[in-house]
């Protein structure tokens, strides 16, 4: 039951400490990223990477593709629903990673099946064992979050967005092309530090004032680049999936590109300052703040926007690449606030369902 909680959501928003220690438990070992599924070398055939996802699952993997890429791994991050005109060719050295919460979403899966007839490697990276996804894929690697009721992705997004770093960190390792990060071993042992830090935002959130003091906003648009580009659209999926408001989530620089027309003092713009790519974004929000959008900062302390921002919602320092997933928890909070505010019925939004089993 959701015990205390007025909402599966908010109960899910506040496992993740715990949900993530289990996501944790036992993937590092001597240093080394280890998935009892996929012993080290399991990989080591992989030439190219095809992550395939829709909503919350797709911005989980648009974060990992990166960190792929930055390791010198070919990959892309395709919309499952249009993988049929967007995938190019593939053969049994691509690896198509299915990302997929409940492993039942359809469009996931058929992606998966057109990949596999077309000589692809599959691996599904799933809550739930037993789910299609997990039987039809040539392996499966589970995120361990425990169920989750709230149709609003939470818990498994974090649990999938580390366990797809590992993943990443796996592949560096295996790949004979990849060159492993230089900051990976600070990654993989800061690691251990996250579920106390998501417990810290837990605990000091000023996100219910916030979406209070915007609750009458006409839009919210939420800015990001690299690795806090996925973390804005992951924002404004969240916000707009239960709150019913209109919310965007746009590449920082592209704000200036068409979006910028719709920026008024109504329009509260929410800029993630985690990770690399930081002035891109503060750049662009000191533009659309120039015109009266109240800017909202959401990153450390210091942050390049703390001297112009209106309002703000704290991450602790830590890793670039764990600090993105403490933003998105700080966005959980304002749009389950906005959306309580609202009364929504938040934990199962209209017209939505919590696995999508039709294309
Ligand atoms: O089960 P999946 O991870 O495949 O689900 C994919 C999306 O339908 C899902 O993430 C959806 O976007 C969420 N309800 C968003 O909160």
């Amino acid at each position: 039951g959701k015990g205390e909680y007025d909402h599966y959501m908010l109960k899910e928003i506040n496992s993740q400490p715990t949900a993530l220690s289990n996501t944790i438990e036992g993937r590092i070992e001597d240093g080394e990223v280890a998935f009892e599924e996929l012993p080290a070398g399991s990989f080591a055939d992989v030439e190219t990477v095809q992550f395939v996802a829709c909503g919350t699952s797709y911005h989980a993997a648009m974060y990992s593709g990166q960190l792929l890429r930055a390791a010198g791994i070919p990959t892309e991050v395709l919309r499952a629903s249009e993988y049929e005109a967007t995938s190019g060719p593939v053969d049994e050295n691509t690896l198509v990673v299915a990302v997929t919460q409940s492993g039942e979403t359809a469009d996931t899966l058929d992606a998966v099946r057109t990949a596999t007839a077309r000589g692809a490697r599959s691996l599904a990276v799933t809550n739930v064992v037993g789910s299609t996804a997990a039987r039809e894929a040539d392996d499966a690697i589970y995120i361990r979050a425990g169920p989750e009721v709230g149709v609003a992705a939470t818990k498994t997004y974090s649990s999938q967005a580390v366990t797809l770093a590992l993943l990443t960190q796996r592949l560096a390792a295996d790949v004979p092309t990849a060159t492993p990060a230089d900051d990976r071993d600070a990654m993989l042992e800061t690691l251990a530090d996250l579920p106390e830090h998501v417990e810290t935002v837990l605990e000091t959130t000023t996100a219910e004032q916030l979406a209070e003091e915007t609750l009458d906003s006409t839009s919210y648009f939420f800015i990001g680049s690299r690795l806090g580009h996925s973390v804005a659209l992951e924002g404004a999926l969240k916000f707009k999936e239960i709150t019913y408001e209109h919310a965007e989530g746009f590449a920082s620089g592209e704000l200036k590109h068409g979006p910028l027309a719709l920026v008024t003092d109504e329009t509260p713009v929410i800029a993630v300052l985690t990770g690399s790519g930081v002035e891109k974004t503060k750049t662009n929000a000191i533009e659309a703040n120039s015109r009266g959008a109240p800017i909202i900062a959401v990153g450390p302390d210091d942050n390049p926007l703390a001297d112009v921002a209106d309002a703000k919602l704290s991450v602790p320092e830590t890793h670039p690449v764990w600090a993105g997933l403490l933003a998105n928890v700080q966005l959980q909070l304002l749009s389950y606030h906005a959306a309580d505010l609202l009364e929504r019925p938040i934990d199962k939004p209209r017209n939505l369902a919590k696995s999508v089993t039709v294309e």
